[in-house]
């Protein structure tokens, strides 16, 4: 089942000179595991923010199960993007005045369905000391972790990593990458954006991305 198309996108940001990416076709299938790999600047997540319904693209359209989302109104997109979207951003984003479990129930508020098992999931991302501090008290591998489980605890269909191995050792590093392939499911997919050719090599589906033209590796 197809989830979300790309169709010629591209996009030129306000004050760049010319395209950060170009004509971009891409198909993303319920179950899919893609990587986009790429050096800083080629555009990477300018490619994960369209997919997501965070910008809006310069030409063509992004469809998700046939419908334009960009075409949708203000409110309608936000919607969208809080039913299907999960975003791993690669800069950590959490409501810094929220303790790590609040910010993972009030992430989970905005699931598709009735979301993961909160304790469950601070238990298997190791955060069982942290979980009543404020993001500002936590270390930068714990902050990851913690962002880790915002995101999870919704189980979203369309789930856009963006580096989310930064900041985690070897073994932290394996065990969300872990997490995150175990939610793929006929119906929900997994698109991962890194610098590691390691993780780039796990997805079943491999581009790559160069001067904003997404390649397909096999
Ligand atoms: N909001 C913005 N306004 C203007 N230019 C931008 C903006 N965001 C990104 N760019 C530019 O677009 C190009 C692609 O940026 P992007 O963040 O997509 O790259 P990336 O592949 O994710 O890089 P990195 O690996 O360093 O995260 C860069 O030249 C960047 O400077
Ligand atoms: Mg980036």
């Amino acid at each position: 089942m197809e989830l979300i198309r790309l169709e010629g996108v591209s996009k030129t940001y306000a004050d760049e000179a010319g395209p950060v990416l170009k004509n971009t076709d891409l198909v993303v299938e319920g179950g899919g595991y893609l990587s986009v790999e790429g050096v800083s600047g080629s555009g990477k997540s300018t490619l994960l923010y369209i997919l997501g319904g965070l910008l809006t693209p310069t030409t063509g359209r992004v469809l998700y199960k046939g419908k334009d989302v960009y075409s949708l109104k203000d409110r309608e997109l936000s919607l969208w993007r809080g039913r299907h979207v999960g975003y791993l951003f690669q800069d950590i984003q959490m409501a810094q005045a929220l303790t790590v479990r609040e910010n993972m129930v009030l992430a989970r508020r905005f699931g598709n369905d009735k979301g993961a098992d909160i304790e469950g999931l601070i238990q298997s991302l190791g955060l069982e000391e942290v979980a009543d501090k404020l993001p500002g008290h936590l270390s930068g591998g714990q902050k990851r972790r913690a962002m880790t489980g915002c995101v999870l605890v919704r189980r979203p269909q369309i789930m856009l990593a963006d580096e989310p191995t930064n900041d985690l050792d070897r073994e932290w590093a394996c065990r969300v990458m872990d997490l995150l392939q175990e939610q793929i499911h006929p119906e929900r997919s997994l698109i991962l954006v890194t610098h590691d050719p390691r993780w780039a090599a796990s997805a079943s589906v491999k581009y790559s991305i160069s001067d904003g033209v997404l390649i397909h590796k096999e």
